[in-house]
């Protein structure tokens, strides 16, 4: 239409019309053009989002069902870069990377065919500099991509430093470690902009670069053409248009190699993706055969001949417990930090796997059982409290199916929440912060068991739940626990003998071996080791009531 324009205008007489006829069709085309490049990227963008969407809500699904040894080795940083920087290549290898090639190539042989049409001598002289172009684009796309990758790496870095320090900030200032995190970060900071400023160069060198190779071909065409132009072997409509197609020429070529990038960036991500989806789920969450109309749990649970090694692990953290706790009644688990109490009920939780026909509720291996009805029948305290961002009210009822709200009450009522739900501000709805920041340690420890009690599950397991609350507390807790623990079987870890004295059966561990149970009469009667802790204790806590009722602190 540019030669047309052109010619008509330069020979005919009616040079008038023609110069409104003219561009009046290039407005046209470039508008028709438009308007199709417009939809099919709307849809092909589109696509590409929700398939990205798609594959981001896959990929976090299955993180939630991997097994926890999983997360013993894996790193959340890289995690979360697998769930973001990663699944975005993905999208934009199948959004702008198959667009920008479709693109190209049309535009390519559209271009192309045009120009040989018009001179084809011209053409091939004119071609021979932009085959450099995806080349140069491939080569300083690798360079940048890398650089690109590995300023991204430092920013998560960054964040992820940032983060431990805000999570640990009471350490920091406790033990003076300001000055130490102070330079730890200015070190990350300065690597980041070292990266970032190489990624500047990259980019400052390559985009004249490229300038000039286009350039190349426009001298090439400039001094050839022109002097053709001159003899008059050309007109200069066909000029012109020739060198209108050689401009278009310069994103395709350019996008091909950029695009060749993006391939392989995008095939290295869902590598990296496909390893976290080919990770086995936990077999916690495989799939039973539906067992419809089975009575509910009656909380008898009983391990037999379990022994359980943790993964990496050298030595079996539990050898061959046999342990039966009859439907209903107390057991207490004591022992030396490390002996294996915390592991004997993450097994029962099944948050670790237990080999089959080790541990049973019922009667029944709970490898067989399916998992929400195992759920469903346990309330947990585990030894170290989380609790999520939110109101009270929400962590409570964690634990609780809909419906349950007017219950929140009773649970911080039996678990001695209530006192210090009067003093925050907004009761029920105060916000307690990340993690739970806002609570004092036991606050926090009685939010968890008010969670565990307002389900009402026939099996109460309670992990060191009152180690952050004052003897006191802890007495009342107890009384009221009593009602609560009545009729459902409690496994009740402690550190502290006057907790699970009144226990209906106490077991002792020792390095991963139960080496007594009995009551509190009958192990005192045996003087062993459960014997040798009561004596220590009760001696600790002679010497304190003296030291008292002599007015010594
Ligand atoms: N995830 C794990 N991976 C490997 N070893 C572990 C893991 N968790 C615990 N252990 C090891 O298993 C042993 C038992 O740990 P466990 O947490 O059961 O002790 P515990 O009796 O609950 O101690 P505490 O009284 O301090 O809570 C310890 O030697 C510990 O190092
Ligand atoms: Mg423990």
């Amino acid at each position: 239409m540019i030669k047309g324009g052109i010619d008509t205008a330069l020979r005919a007489g009616d040079a008038e019309r023609s110069l409104i006829k003219y561009p009046a069709l290039i407005l046209l085309g470039a508008a028709l053009q438009g308007f199709f490049r417009y939809c099919w990227r709307i849809n092909i963008h589109g696509f590409s989002r929700r398939c990205e969407a798609d594959l981001r809500d896959r990929v976090f699904s299955h993180l939630q069902k991997l097994p926890l040894s999983y997360f013993q080795y894996a790193k959340t940083g890289d995690l979360m870069s697998r769930l973001t920087n990663d699944i975005h290549a993905v999208r934009e290898l199948m959004g702008f990377g198959s667009l920008a090639i479709v693109d190209a190539v049309v535009v390519i042989v559209f271009s192309l065919t045009l120009m040989i049409t018009i001179n084809p001598w011209l053409a091939f002289w004119s071609m021979l500099a932009m085959p450099l172009i995806p080349i140069v684009v491939r080569f300083f796309g690798r360079q940048i991509f890398r650089w690109s990758r590995d300023t991204q790496a430092q920013l998560s870095d960054m964040s992820a430093y940032v983060l431990e320090n805000l999570s640990g900030i009471r350490v920091v200032q406790a033990y003076a470690q300001e000055q130490n995190q102070i330079r730890g970060f200015d070190a990350i900071s300065s690597e980041y902009r070292r990266k970032s400023m190489w990624l500047t160069t990259l980019w400052g060198i390559f985009w004249p670069l490229m300038q000039v190779m286009a350039g190349l071909a426009a001298t090439v065409v400039l001094w050839l053409g022109g002097r053709q132009v001159l003899q008059g072997t050309m007109t200069l409509g066909e000029y012109v248009a020739f060198t209108g197609y050689l401009g278009m020429l310069t994103w395709p070529l350019m996008a091909i190699g950029y695009t060749a990038n993006q391939y392989q960036r995008g095939t290295a991500a869902l590598s990296r993706i496909a390893e976290v989806l080919d990770t086995p789920i936990s077999p916690r969450y495989r799939a039973l055969p539906a067992s419809n109309g089975s009575p509910p749990i009656r909380g008898a649970v009983e391990f037999r001949n379990l022994t359980f090694v943790y993964a990496g692990a050298d030595a079996p953290a539990l050898k061959n417990i046999n342990l039966q706790i009859p439907a209903g009644t107390v057991c207490a688990i004591v022992g030396e930090t490390g002996s294996g109490k915390s592991t004997l009920v993450n097994l029962l939780l099944r948050l670790y796997e237990p080999e089959d026909r080790t541990i049973f509720v019922d009667g029944v291996d709970i490898k067989q059982l399916p998992r929400r009805r195992l759920e469903d029948a346990i309330g947990y305290v585990s030894q170290d409290i989380f609790l999520f961002f939110g109101s009270v009210r929400d962590n409570i009822l964690l634990g609780a199916e809909n419906g349950e709200t007017d219950r929140v009450d009773e649970a911080a009522r039996i678990a001695q929440l209530l006192p210090a739900i009067e003093l925050f501000g907004a009761g029920f709805d105060t916000v307690i912060g990340e993690r739970g920041m806002r609570l004092s340690g036991g606050q926090k420890q009685r939010t968890a068991l008010a969670r565990a009690i307002i389900k009402k599950p026939p099996i109460v397991i309670l992990d060191d739940a009152f180690s952050s609350v004052d003897a006191e507390t802890e007495d009342e807790i107890l009384r009221e626990l009593k009602q609560f623990t009545q009729g459902r079987t409690t496994l009740l870890i402690s550190h502290r003998l006057s907790t699970v004295r009144d226990a209906d059966r106490i077991v002792y561990l020792r390095a991963g071996e139960l080496i007594e149970q009995g009551t509190h009469t009958e192990l005192i009667a045996r003087r062993g080791a459960y014997y040798e802790l009561y004596r220590r204790q009760n001696l600790a806590r002679e010497v304190e009531s003296m030291a008292r009722a002599e007015g010594r602190p």
